[in-house]
């Protein structure tokens, strides 16, 4: 699928965008549903299938097809965003994080299709549709995301993970940059 001239224009546009700028410029571009739905694959087993749209020095755009399978929570590595929610509704649960302590849940909260929502930079979060409305979701990010770290709180650890793997706990090992084990977060009894 090829961007419009005036999206490419918008996102040529930006160069170390403020938060600001960014729900500007992704509220500004408006790729109806039914043309993007051709390119949408299937998930193939993971909660959502990625498609690169644009990607700057500055800034990347992808669309996001989801399964009904919520992935993991992950932070961003050292970029910030806004996710667009194109169609259906997404459920996001937002979690604290303190340095390689297990990330504990703070909310949950729903997005509506049309609605704009933030991911600060070294937030951590998790994604899933919300019934059986195909959710798909637009993300701008800058700079284009680079170092993700997923978290399995079963596990109890954390993963960087390379630049082509989606927000789950990576199959492949060359997908694994580094793992990290975590202490929970409850007392600090089990810390030392
Ligand atoms: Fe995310």
């Amino acid at each position: 699928m090829t961007l419009n001239p005036q999206v490419k224009n918008v996102l040529d546009s930006l160069k170390n965008p403020s938060k600001h700028e960014m729900k500007e410029a992704l509220s500004k571009i408006n790729m109806p549903i039914d043309e993007m739905e051709p390119f949408l694959q299937s998930s193939s087993g993971k909660p959502y299938y990625r498609k690169l749209l644009y990607k700057s020095e500055d800034v990347e755009l992808l669309v996001m097809n989801w399964s009904d399978l919520e992935c993991a929570p992950h932070d961003h590595g050292d970029s910030h965003g806004w996710i667009h929610v194109l169609n259906g509704t997404s459920l996001n649960s937002v979690y604290e994080i303190k340095s390689d302590r297990l990330p504990k849940e703070l909310f949950k909260e729903y997005h509506h299709q049309g609605h704009l929502f933030y991911a600060p930079q070294k937030g951590v979060h998790k994604m899933q549709a919300d019934g059986a409305r195909g959710l798909v979701t637009l993300h701008l990010y800058s700079p284009p995301i680079s170092g993700m770290k997923v978290y399995d709180l079963e596990k109890c650890a954390a993963c960087v993970v390379s630049d082509d793997c989606g927000a789950w706990w990576p199959e492949e090992q060359r997908q694994k940059i580094k793992e990290i084990q975590l202490t929970k977060q409850e007392d600090g009894s089990h810390a030392s």
